[in-house]
């Protein structure tokens, strides 16, 4: 714990100690960012928005609106100092005069809260894949083998219901330990291990003879296939994958110390987020083609693909066991954050202890996630609006939450804060302050809200 933070009088101290070094910042938000996010959910929604057109949409949004976002949530994170919710109270009443700022921090809470609840059932099927892997089940198996285990393993819910339980409990234990012992460990080697893994699984992929139909699905834009729907689903995954629009980066920079460069941390997040999850598709998609797959496979993509490239390979059990381990813990590093929001809150606010802000925080969103776990069993026929309750829960925190979230807080960063707080923290009015200032005050709220009202048809409507 580093103490000797405090430089000029009015700066406060964080509530809940520091990050004992700027890597140590950098691996958690990585940590956080690097997640199911990457490696699940991106080559799936790829998959179903049809490749190339939906690939570029993403990278537009995630440096033109994802890389000012997560900068304007760090710089406020760590003038604030406090949870979410008291930050943006506290520095909207100074910087604005209101603070009713504070329900930016409350959506935040609230999304975090949801998005684990069924975050935390998927990390529960990479649980369970660990131990099927070990098991040698896919050694040798079929496409069609692998499909069929996975639908039958979705298919039972007490298994998807236990797998959820365990993998709350272990986010639980560690985000009770607080910031130092708990967050920091967990991500130190994660990260580069899981890296080294993808490479391994990119050598299959290469030699498949298929990589060249992975690589044109992915990079060849096809744009008459974009629709605006899907654009809106891109700019939506940019801010889940990036953790940003619900205060989670917010609340990890309210425990960075001042010295720590806001712009270079978030170049280096951002980019190591971007390659894994371009690694993961660039893994998955050659095996779609070679085994005749379908790249709108939706959710169970990954686990019907990289079995199968695992059970040809000599050592893939091996192989295939340490990749979901690495993959469960690239989900927890995300679950712990996912939760930083609502347990920072409700510590500060009820003045209780972490551990049981966790457990309370974490029974709650357990409970919500039955709803997530049952939407591929007993539930899967019960749909409305966007199809079950995952589905809709997904829609609504990634598509409408987050990109929300990311209107106000770049409003609030770039119009309501005064250029001096915001030059301070972001280290000078240089090349790279203006560069933010026009995405924060322009480029972001103004591409998000016509991303919207685009998606929803309402531009058209009052046009
Ligand atoms: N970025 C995570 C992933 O890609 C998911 C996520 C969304 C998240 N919002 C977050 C993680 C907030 C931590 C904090 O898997």
């Amino acid at each position: 714990m580093q103490n000797s933070q405090a430089t000029t009088a009015e700066k406060r101290t964080s509530l809940h100690g520091f990050w004992s070094s700027r890597m140590a910042f950098i691996l958690a938000v990585t940590g956080s960012a690097v997640g199911l996010g990457n490696i699940w959910k991106f080559p799936y929604i790829a998959g179903e928005n049809g490749g190339g057109a939906f690939v570029i949409v993403y990278l537009f949004c995630v440096v033109l609106i994802g890389m000012p976002v997560m900068m304007s949530e760090i710089l406020i994170g760590r003038r604030g100092r406090r949870n979410p919710v008291a930050t943006m109270a506290l520095l909207g009443q100074e910087e604005g005069g209101s603070r009713n700022w504070q329900w930016v921090g409350g959506m935040g809470v609230i999304a975090g809260i949801l998005i684990l609840s069924y975050y935390s059932v998927i990390a529960g099927w990479t649980l369970a894949y660990v131990f099927k892997s070990a098991s040698g089940v896919f050694s040798g198996a079929s496409a069609d083998e692998i499909g069929a285990h996975f639908s039958a393993f979705v298919g039972n819910w007490k298994l998807v219901a236990f797998s959820h339980t365990l993998f709350m409990g272990l986010t639980i234990f560690v985000v009770a330990r607080g910031v130092e012992r708990g967050l920091e460990q967990a991500v130190r080697f994660m990260v580069p291990a899981l890296i080294v893994l993808m490479l391994v699984l990119l050598g299959y992929s290469l030699t498949s003879g298929h990589f060249g139909e992975g690589v044109a699905f992915l990079f060849m834009p096809d744009f008459s296939k974009l629709t605006w729907d899907s654009v809106l689903i891109a700019l939506g995954h940019a801010f889940f994958t990036l953790s940003i629009g619900m205060g989670a980066i917010m609340a990890y920079g309210a425990y960075l110390p001042e010295d720590t460069s806001i712009n270079g941390t978030s170049v280096a997040v951002v980019t190591a987020d971007t390659v894994i999850a371009i690694l993961a598709a660039l893994v998955i998609f050659p095996i779609v083609f070679e085994f005749g797959l379908n790249p709108a496979d939706g959710p169970g993509l990954v686990f019907d693909t990289l079995p199968v490239a695992f059970g040809q390979m000599t050592g893939g059990a091996f192989f295939s066991t340490i990749f979901f381990v690495l993959l469960a813990f690239a989900a927890w590093t995300s679950a712990i954050g996912l939760m930083e929001p609502a347990v920072a809150w409700y510590v500060e606010n009820f003045h209780r202890t972490r551990a049981e802000a966790a457990i309370v925080i974490g029974v709650l969103i357990w409970l919500l996630g039955i709803g997530s776990v049952l939407s591929f069993n007993v539930l899967s026929d019960f749909t409305f609006y966007r199809g079950t309750i995952f589905d809709n829960v997904d829609y609504l925190t990634s598509n409408i939450m987050l990109p929300l979230g990311g209107v106000f807080i770049t409003v609030f960063a770039g119009w309501v804060m005064c250029r001096n707080s915001t030059a301070e923290e972001l280290g000078g009015t240089g090349t790279a302050y203006m560069l933010w200032r026009i995405l924060a005050r322009f480029v972001a709220p103004v591409g998000i809200m016509f991303v919207f009202l685009k998606a929803v048809g309402l531009l058209d409507w009052l046009m």
